[in-house]
């Protein structure tokens, strides 16, 4: 076991991803920034250094932080913002934790200005391991022109009118594609040699796009969601993938052929309220690194199967739904969680989100962990839920709002085991049944508009524990509550003494 030490230098610079040349934010002068590979079982240990001039945060997405709470990364709940000009030290333990993870700024809406990347623990006794020759990552992402914080305004004020900021284009492994009519475009590459397979881990890493991967002329063998190994039953043409969900396909390369292959990252315009919004990402599946570009075939949506959200809930007896390969879900609860989403006018003019009629607002000054500690009571505006450790928790979300939502919680995984329509009014309890034979086990789940889900956890990691909207807008319209899970551990852990006391500033 190793462990992985690194210096976060996190700044701003001139980059031209897509061609349009901006400021973005930087790790090390690199972006996109570093990528950190371990393996299972390593420690990471990371120092992140502000050389802003605004508060920053690094959240390890996926990543439990067992016995290691300070070092999840969300400002106002685990830790004080990090200063401008300070450090602030990460360490944690990967455990038993193995797959695709990636880790971005939790900080006001940083990520979408390109503070994130990638995280693989490499499992030296992978399951898949022998069935594939190389692997590589795609880090898929949406890409705006504007500094987010100018776009977060703007979506936040009236005149937005609750609609969100539309990306310009999007990235692939920070390179898209921006007016390649007036100037000529670059693609990245993505080797492949005649007869080999390859397994690609796709992330997206956006601030509100799905998109839908396709690999022109291949499929797409599913093996790992969000961390979760598979059984790799489900073969696929195409992946709906949204904010903050991985998956790790398996791709036979061609024992012949005399052509290379666009990679395609599709952005739905139906999710976009922008009919006309079509940007063409695209990357390049390269044949020995021949044959130059990939001839012009557009994916047609209605061939072959697409995997989308509904293929990881009740959805057992459909053949092509993601099956992980250990089956260990508790097959009863002990405690019922139920979450509304809803969007709301607050009267100004402004679109709020709430869970359950409350709009989280960030403590300012102090964090949760530090209320927990000196056994204060919750700020309203985190809405707080308490559980206690060793219970099973459904969480029952009912989607209201007529837009998607991948909902992330930190801290855990969870079992889903029920999802839906619900056009015709609430998830009904006594009309779905749930799977506790074979659900996908994930960290990321994604609602459809008007749609149900049901996710089961076990509360065995005491924690401060943010459960939010992952399309970085909405969490800044307030989508997201908070799990408090057994506040007399989270003590025993990490003290009662005051010891963070006051943040000079969080966001
Ligand atoms: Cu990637 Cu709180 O999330």
């Amino acid at each position: 076991k190793k462990t992985f030490t690194a210096e976060f230098r996190v700044q701003q610079f001139d980059r031209s991803p897509d061609g349009f040349k901006r400021s973005l934010l930087s790790i090390n002068n690199e972006f996109p920034a570093p990528i950190i590979n371990v393996c299972k079982g390593d420690t990471i240990n990371i120092t992140v250094v502000n050389m802003l001039h605004v508060p920053i945060s690094i959240h390890w997405h996926g990543i439990f932080q067992i016995g290691t709470l300070t070092s999840d990364g969300v400002p106002g709940v685990t830790q004080c913002a990090i200063p401008s000009n300070q450090k602030y030290h990460y360490k944690f333990q990967t455990g038993i934790q193995t797959g695709t993870y990636w880790y971005h700024s939790h900080a006001s809406v940083q990520y979408i200005d390109g503070l994130k990347s990638a995280l693989i623990i490499h499992d030296p006794k992978d399951p898949w391991k022998s069935h594939y020759d190389e692997e590589e990552i795609f880090m898929l992402s949406d890409w705006y022109h504007k500094q987010a914080l100018t776009l977060q305004k703007y979506y936040l004020s009236k005149s937005s009118d609750g609609n969100e900021p539309v990306p310009d284009t999007g990235l692939i492994n920070g390179i898209g594609q921006y007016n390649c009519a007036v100037k000529k475009c670059q693609y990245y590459n993505a080797p492949i040699k005649i007869g080999t397979t390859k397994r690609f881990r796709i992330i997206n890493t956006s601030a509100f796009a799905v998109f839908l991967f396709t690999i022109e002329g291949h499929t797409m063998k599913v093996i790992e969601a969000d961390g979760t190994n598979l059984n790799g039953k489900t073969t696929v043409n195409g992946i709906r993938i949204n904010a903050g969900q991985r998956y790790s396909v398996l791709v036979k390369g061609k024992t012949k052929t005399n052509q290379n292959y666009w990679i395609r990252a599709i952005i739905d315009p139906d999710t976009m309220d922008h009919a006309s919004f079509k940007p063409n990402v695209s990357a390049i599946l390269s044949y020995n690194g021949k044959y130059g570009l990939p001839s012009e075939v557009q994916f047609n949506k209605n061939d072959g199967i697409i995997l989308d959200s509904f293929h990881e809930g009740n959805n057992f007896l459909d053949q092509n739904s993601l099956q992980p390969m250990e089956l260990n879900v508790p097959k009863k609860s002990n405690k019922t969680v139920k979450v509304e989403i809803e969007f709301y006018d607050n009267k100004n003019g402004v679109n709020l989100a709430h869970f359950n009629n409350i709009s989280f607002v960030h403590v300012m000054g102090t964090t949760l962990l530090s209320i927990v500690q000196t056994n204060q009571p919750y700020p309203k505006s985190n809405n707080v839920i308490s559980i206690n450790y060793g219970d099973i928790i459904d969480i029952i979300i009912n989607n209201h709002d007529d837009g998607e939502h991948p909902i992330h919680l930190h801290g855990h995984k969870f079992w889903i085991i029920a999802n839906g329509n619900t056009h015709d009014g609430d998830f009904n309890e006594k009309k779905v049944v749930f799977n506790t034979r074979n659900p996908l086990k994930r960290d990321t789940v994604s609602l459809n508009p008007h749609s149900y889900a049901v996710l089961r956890f076990v509360a065995d990691n005491p924690g401060i524990w943010i459960f939010h909207c992952h399309i970085d807008w909405h969490l800044q319209a307030g989508l997201a509550l908070i799990f408090v899970e057994s506040a007399q551990r989270v003590q025993k852990l990490y003290g009662t003494t005051k010891s963070l006391n006051k943040c000079t500033s969080n966001n």
